[in-house]
């Protein structure tokens, strides 16, 4: 008799994890999943650490119990950073984070010049400067806060994009020139970030290799719980602890994500 599918319930605090949600579901296109949005108090970049701990506790906790996950993917750099060890103190159910991919950026930068673009509560943690301590293989790292682009992301979902502008000024700061070398790669340390990426990618003063970290998650997750089984059905739900209905924008791109036509429902 084959194994039930998998259960995996993949936690942001909005709809970043989706770029994330979207390598996994390649992997493992049999799995169930259960995509927790706490777009109640969304944005986490901007709330305070000692606030943040315990809401994204309590927050997955009741999903864990709820939902039975074999594993939880926490696609939010600014939950992760700060909040695994915790996670991992109060549940035996296996966490994947997604933190800043500072040590494959600086291992493949040539100009040796290299940006983390993550919300200003991700580029001020010990964690993301201990990454940097310990691989930045002699690249000069330039860590960029951005207060604004995580919304600008959810608006783009929404239907509502933002001016090119706004994003430009978003950007800026981490395009760096010195000494005639220019900045060749941005770690995107935020999963809402890939949600532009197009956008990203036109407004840049230059190229750069922009770094998404949503492959290396879902290569982490065949390694803990094993790739396909073929021909199983996947089934996708998606759920908002604020409970606010979904735009039709948002609901026509969950159900191109496959996420079924039930998709709002209330944490
Ligand atoms: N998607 C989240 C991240 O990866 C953060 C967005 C926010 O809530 O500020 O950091």
């Amino acid at each position: 008799m084959s194994e039930p599918a998998p259960t995996v319930l993949v936690f942001d605090s909005g709809l970043g994890g989706l770029t994330v949600f979207r390598e996994l579901t390649k992997a493992r296109p049999d799995a169930n999943y259960v995509y927790l949005a706490d777009d109640a108090r969304f944005p986490y970049g901007e709330i305070p650490e000692a606030e943040l701990v315990p809401r994204i506790v309590a927050v997955i906790g009741d999903a864990i119990a709820k939902h039975k996950p074999d594993i939880v993917i926490v696609a939010c750099n600014t939950a992760s950073t700060l909040a695994l060890e915790p996670l991992r103190t109060a549940f035996k159910v296996p966490f994947i984070g997604t933190v800043p991919a500072i040590k494959p950026a600086c291992a493949n930068s040539k100009s040796k010049l290299v940006s983390v673009l993550g919300t200003r509560a991700t580029v001020s943690r010990e964690y993301t400067r201990s990454l940097i301590r310990e691989f930045a293989q002699g690249c000069e790292v330039k860590l960029v806060g951005s207060a604004h682009l995580a919304s600008q992301a959810e608006g783009q979902l929404q239907g509502e994009p933002a001016p090119d502008a706004r994003i430009a000024a978003e950007i800026a700061p981490c395009f760096v020139e010195t000494n005639g070398a220019r900045t060749d790669t941005v770690v995107l340390a935020c999963t809402h970030y890939p949600l532009l990426l197009d956008r990203l990618k036109k407004l840049a003063p230059w190229p750069v290799d922009w770094i998404d970290p949503a492959p290396a998650i879902a290569r982490r997750l065949t390694d803990l719980i094993g790739a396909s089984a073929a021909g199983r059905p996947r089934s996708a739900r998606f759920i908002a602890t604020s409970g606010r209905p979904l735009s039709p924008e948002l609901a026509a791109a969950l159900a191109a994500y496959g996420f079924s036509p039930q998709i709002a429902e209330n944490a």
